[in-house]
C-alpha cells in the first residue's frame, strides 16, 4: 500500500475538475483555497479506506474530492471566524478578498460538496448523503463550542474533547467510513473504521493546538500564536491553568479576559508571556503525551478490522507519521 500513492493521483483528479467559471468572483476563491496546499489527509483517508476493502480506490475519487472540498470550506469560514490573516502560506481568503467573499464561496463550497455524490448509484449516495449532513451538522456544533468557550473561563478537559471531537474528528472519522462505503463493505467494519479515525482525529486536533504555539513559523503557514490571541481554550491552556502555581495562573486568567487588536505590541506580548508560561509548566510535555494516548486508542480498533495485515500496517503508519507532523 503507497500511502503517497493516494496523495498524488488526488491532487491529479482534483487538476481535472474546473472550479472557475463565472461569477469569476464567486469561484476563483474556492480555486485559491484548493489550490494553494494543505496535507489531503481526509482524501487520502477516503482513497486508502476504499483500497483496503475493495481493492480498487479510484471509485471513491468523487467521495475524497466531496470531503476535501467539505474541509476546505470548513476552512474559509473558520479563518474569518478565528481573524485568522494566514493559510497555508498564503493570505486567507477574506484577507484576500473580503468576508462577503469567504461566505458565500464558503457556501458554495459547501453545495459543491454534496453534488459529487451524484457520481454515485441511489444506495451508495444515500448512504454517502446521510453521513455527511450528520457529520456537517457535527462540524457547525464543534465550531458553535469552539467560539463559545472563548469568552467562558470554566470550560473543563473533558470539554475540550468533547469539543474538537465535534470540530475536527468526526470529519476524519466520515472520511474513512465513505470510503468503506463506497467500496461496499459491512456497516460493522465501517464503523471499525470510523471509530479508528475518532480517535485518531482527536490526536490530529491536539497536534494543531500544539503547533499552533510551537510550530516553526517559517515552515507553518498559519500565524503561530493565533489561538492564544484569540482566547482559545485549548488543551496547552486547560492544562496550564491546572498545573500552574497561582501567580501564572493568575496571569492566564488576566490575558484571557480580553482580547487584544490584531498585531499590535500588546498582542506579542500576550503570545510571549503565555507561550513561555505553557513551556515552564512542561505543557508540550502533557500535550505529547495525550496525543500518544489517543494514537494508540486509535490504534486499538484496528484489532476489530478482518483486512490484511499489510492494511493494518499502513493505517499503523499513517497514524504515527500524523503524531509527528510539523505543518
Ligand atoms: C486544519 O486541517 C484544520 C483542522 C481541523 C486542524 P489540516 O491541518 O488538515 O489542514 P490542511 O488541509 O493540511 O491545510
Ligand atoms: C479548525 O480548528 C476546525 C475546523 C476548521 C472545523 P482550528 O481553528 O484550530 O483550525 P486551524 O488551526 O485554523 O487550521
Ligand atoms: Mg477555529
Ligand atoms: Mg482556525
Ligand atoms: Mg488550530
Amino acid at each position: 500500500m503507497d500511502i503517497l500513492k493516494y496523495q498524488s493521483d488526488f491532487l491529479s483528479y482534483l487538476r481535472t475538475k474546473k472550479l472557475v467559471k463565472e461569477p469569476k468572483n464567486l469561484y476563483e476563491p474556492i480555486d485559491y483555497i484548493l489550490q494553494i496546499g494543505g496535507k489531503r489527509i481526509r482524501p487520502m483517508l477516503t482513497l486508502m479506506a476504499s483500497d483496503i476493502f475493495s481493492g480498487d480506490y479510484k471509485k471513491a475519487m468523487p467521495a475524497a474530492l466531496a470531503v476535501e472540498v467539505f474541509h476546505n470550506f470548513t476552512l474559509v469560514h473558520d479563518d474569518i471566524m478565528d481573524d485568522a490573516p494566514l493559510r497555508r502560506g498564503h493570505k486567507t481568503v477574506h484577507e484576500k478578498w473580503d468576508i462577503n467573499t469567504g461566505i458565500l464561496s464558503g457556501d458554495a463550497m459547501l453545495i459543491l460538496a454534496y453534488q459529487y455524490f451524484e457520481n454515485y448509484e441511489p444506495i451508495v449516495f444515500q448512504k454517502l448523503a446521510k453521513l455527511f449532513s450528520k457529520t456537517a451538522l457535527e462540524v457547525c456544533d464543534g465550531q458553535q463550542l469552539d467560539v463559545d468557550f472563548e469568552t467562558r473561563n470554566d470550560v473543563t478537559i473533558a470539554e475540550y474533547i468533547k469539543m474538537i471531537t465535534l470540530k475536527t474528528s468526526v470529519l476524519v472519522a466520515a472520511a474513512l467510513k465513505m470510503g468503506a462505503i463506497v467500496a461496499d463493505a459491512s456497516e460493522e467494519q465501517a464503523q471499525h473504521l470510523y471509530n479508528y479515525g475518532l480517535n485518531l482525529g482527536i490526536a490530529f486536533q491536539l497536534q494543531d493546538d500544539y503547533l499552533d504555539t510551537y510550530g516553526n513559523p517559517e515552515n507553518f503557514g498559519k500565524q503561530v500564536g493565533g489561538d492564544i490571541m484569540e482566547n482559545k481554550k485549548t488543551f496547552l491552556y486547560l492544562k496550564a491553568l491546572e498545573v500552574s502555581n497561582t501567580s501564572d495562573k493568575e496571569k492566564l486568567l488576566q490575558f484571557y479576559s480580553k482580547k487584544q487588536k490584531n498585531n499590535t505590541e500588546n498582542n506579542i506580548e500576550k503570545v510571549g508571556t503565555v507561550s513561555a508560561i505553557f513551556t515552564r509548566n512542561n505543557i508540550p510535555e502533557y500535550t505529547h503525551q495525550l496525543i500518544e494516548y489517543y494514537t494508540n486508542k486509535s490504534f486499538e480498533s484496528l484489532a476489530y478490522l478482518k483486512i490484511s495485515q499489510q492494511a493494518k500496517d499502513g493505517l499503523l503508519m499513517f497514524g504515527k507519521n500524523l503524531m509527528s507532523r510539523k505543518v
